[in-house]
């Protein structure tokens, strides 16, 4: 008997994953391509639309191949992907240039043009934010601004997703909620802003069409079909950036639910029914990825990336142990970094590698071990980057209530962080809040295909297929002692940067690279 089919594909970061699901979200295969993230320069971030691509080719024709799965039940695809990455295509649909990505900070002096042609004020009105050095828009500026060759061919922006969706259907568009972080759209009126466009000189016809998340955006075209094995005219929905996604894919749709991601960057998330703002734009409002409705959001650009950096430095003995042993080297790392006591005997990290966004929204701000000392082990500072990785999510926490946003009573956990036990408990234990797990871990990847089911008409709304498929795994209440252990460590930390904001801005103007 033939069965409704789901695809979602999440183009993230480190690696695109591809999964497929039954209705009732029963993931029936998965499969996970990484790819490279280059830094030409100290605080720069690009990738390859075509590793994109590749990523996302080899994903499709894997779990296509998939023992049960026949191509011609799969009724919808749909797109997550990490946001504000800046994609440009010239006449003929060819990328121009590597994609200047998220958590790249080049974009200073592009911000301050941003604030002088728009006004402060009037671009808080209508983006919800001040010119951000990761929105897509000071990226635009300055590649306008500094290759002015390359934007004199450009005839397409897109987000990374998107360049994905315009592979695999050659359609133009994007969702509203990918599109709140470009800093060029109407968050209230969820359409692009012809007052921005214009005070930056963008013409609109440069944009995608913009839909909801759930909306179908266009279909698998005959070629897409040959390559990947999937039906000519499978339908693609709108999608949403990874985090609104993530937020579908573990049942955050309603108001005043929440979720805290750690992926390569860390995310505290809560559902708005109501478009709500903190006037100084430390946390982000966007669209969601429910029709109409809104979510709040602070994000710390480091987190999971910040384990990995020092995975990559520091844990080449942990890496071998893994590979001999046939286990994730993270668990290895956790063993480790659970032996330590709260606090890391007095050892604290700020994880600003690649400059931060919440809550200093400085793409200056740089790492650092605080109390360093010589009876500190390997173990020690890891413990102190995952403890600096959960007072960051805090601070983004705590910038909930100037949006008039309740702290969520509890919070869902995804991403790669959420696997582990004791960092959830960290989470728990530092945020205040009981944090549970879904069933599921694939967040934006789950969260696209139930928009594609909603598109497809499997589902009757978003908060609907939520219900259906979304189910508790595991909880951790706060504990007390420990709760009460983390307190002073992270009263410190929230106060280190104002002491070190001086010194990061003279390093960085020390480096001719920058
Ligand atoms: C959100 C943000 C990141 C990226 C990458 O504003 O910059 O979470 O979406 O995951």
């Amino acid at each position: 008997m033939s069965q409704r089919l789901l695809i979602g594909i999440d183009i993230g970061t480190s690696g695109t994953k591809t999964a497929i699901y039954t209705k009732d979200g029963t993931r029936l295969a998965v499969h996970t391509a990484e790819y490279p993230l280059y830094q030409p320069h100290n605080g720069w971030a690009e990738q390859d639309p075509e590793d994109w691509w590749q990523a996302t080719v080899e994903g499709l024709r894997t779990v296509l191949t998939a023992p049960g799965v026949d191509a011609a039940d799969v009724v919808g695809i749909g797109l997550s992907g990490q946001m504000h990455g800046l994609v440009m295509l010239d006449e003929g649909g060819a990328v121009l240039r590597r994609s200047i990505i998220w958590c790249d900070g080049r974009t200073a002096a592009e911000c301050e043009e941003i604030t002088a042609r728009v006004g402060a004020e009037r671009l808080m009105e209508i983006t919800k934010s001040p010119a951000l050095t990761g929105f897509t828009a000071s990226k635009i500026l300055w590649v306008r601004n500094n290759e002015p060759e390359i934007y004199q061919k450009c005839r397409h922006i897109l987000l990374p997703k998107d360049y994905i969706r315009y592979r695999l259907t050659g359609a133009l568009a994007t969702d509203v909620s990918d599109a709140s972080g470009m800093q060029l759209l109407d968050i209230a009126k969820r359409d692009w802003s012809d007052e921005v466009l214009q005070a930056l000189d963008i013409d609109r016809a440069l944009l995608a069409d913009v839909y909801e998340s759930c909306e179908v955006t266009g279909s698998i075209t005959s070629a897409v079909a040959a390559l990947t094995g999937l039906r000519e005219g499978t339908v693609v929905v709108g999608g949403a950036g990874d985090n609104a996604a993530a937020a579908v894919g573990c049942g955050a749709v309603r108001d005043g639910y929440g979720f805290t991601t750690i992926g390569t960057s860390g995310v505290v998330f809560s559902h708005c029914k109501e478009l709500r703002v903190d006037p100084d734009g430390r946390i982000h409002s966007f669209c969601a990825a429910v029709p109409g409705e809104y979510h709040v959001m602070g994000v710390t650009l480091a987190a999971g990336l910040s384990l990995r950096w020092f995975r990559d430095c520091f844990c080449a003995a942990e890496q071998q142990a893994a590979d001999t042993q046939g286990v994730d080297v993270y668990k290895i790392m956790d063993d480790e970094a659970a032996d330590i006591p709260v606090g890391a005997n007095r050892l604290l990290f700020l994880p600003y590698l690649m400059g931060e966004r919440t809550p200093h929204l400085d793409p200056f701000a740089r790492g650092a071990w605080i109390g360093l000392s010589a009876s500190h082990t390997r173990a020690h500072c890891l413990r102190a980057v995952m403890e600096g990785v959960t007072y960051s999510l805090r601070d983004c926490l705590t910038l909930f209530s100037a949006a008039g946003v309740a702290q969520p009573e509890y919070m869902m956990a995804c991403g790669g962080g959420a696997v582990s036990p004791l960092w959830r408990q960290m989470l728990a234990d530092v945020l205040g809040c009981t944090v549970r797990t879904a069933a599921s871990n694939d967040g934006g990847a789950l969260g696209a295909a139930l928009l594609a089911g909603v598109g497809a008409g499997v589902y009757p709304s978003v908060p609907e297929a939520c219900d259906a498929v979304i189910r508790v795994r595991t909880e951790q209440a706060p504990i007390a002692d420990s709760a009460a252990a983390y307190e002073p460590y992270y009263r410190l930390y929230h106060k280190t940067y104002a002491s070190l904001r001086g010194i990061c801005h003279e390093l960085a103007d020390a480096d001719t690279n920058r």
